[in-house]
């Protein structure tokens, strides 16, 4: 079965109780139960891994480079400056689906750019948690088609 790493990065543990108003009131542990559903509907394993450290972020994405078949990462603030993180996505040759929970372009300027967008297959922000469903089924498109 096909694995398929979720990644999310700074402050993401805290989904549900933080800012709700702009990233919802629904639990982490309740959307890894929505996409663990969908994963099995699709075919997939999936495995999440969450740290508010830039490194194990890195060490994580380096370690899945001939592991897994795509990847789902919501870099959090690390969208904005990192460039380690960029050149650790670059490196993959999987697809890669950035996820933002909260619509990073109509938020304060800052948050305008990613350094990771321009290394990633697609992007999809501002949908809430649907975001991370529907970054499954493009994965799952993208892998069968590759097939
Ligand atoms: C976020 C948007 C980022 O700007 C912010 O720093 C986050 C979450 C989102 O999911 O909307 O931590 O990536």
């Amino acid at each position: 079965m096909p694995v398929v790493l979720i990644v999310n990065g700074p402050n993401l543990n805290l989904v549900g109780e933080r800012e709700p108003e702009v990233y919802g009131r629904i639990s982490w542990s309740a959307i890894e139960a929505r996409l663990n559903e969908e994963a099995q509907k699709l075919g997939f394993e999936i495995e999440f891994l969450q740290s508010n450290h830039e490194g194990v972020l890195v060490d994580a994405i380096q370690e899945a480079r001939h592991r897994v078949a795509g990847l789902i990462i919501n870099p959090a603030a690390l969208t904005h400056y990192s460039i380690a993180l960029r050149d650790a996505l670059a490196l993959l040759e999987i697809p890669i689906i950035e996820v933002h929970l909260s619509n990073i372009y109509a938020r304060e300027g800052f948050r305008h750019r990613s350094v990771t967008a321009p290394v990633v297959t697609g992007q999809i922000c501002g949908l809430g948690a649907s975001g991370y469903v529907l970054a499954l089924l493009a994965l799952h498109t993208i892998i069968r088609g590759e097939e």
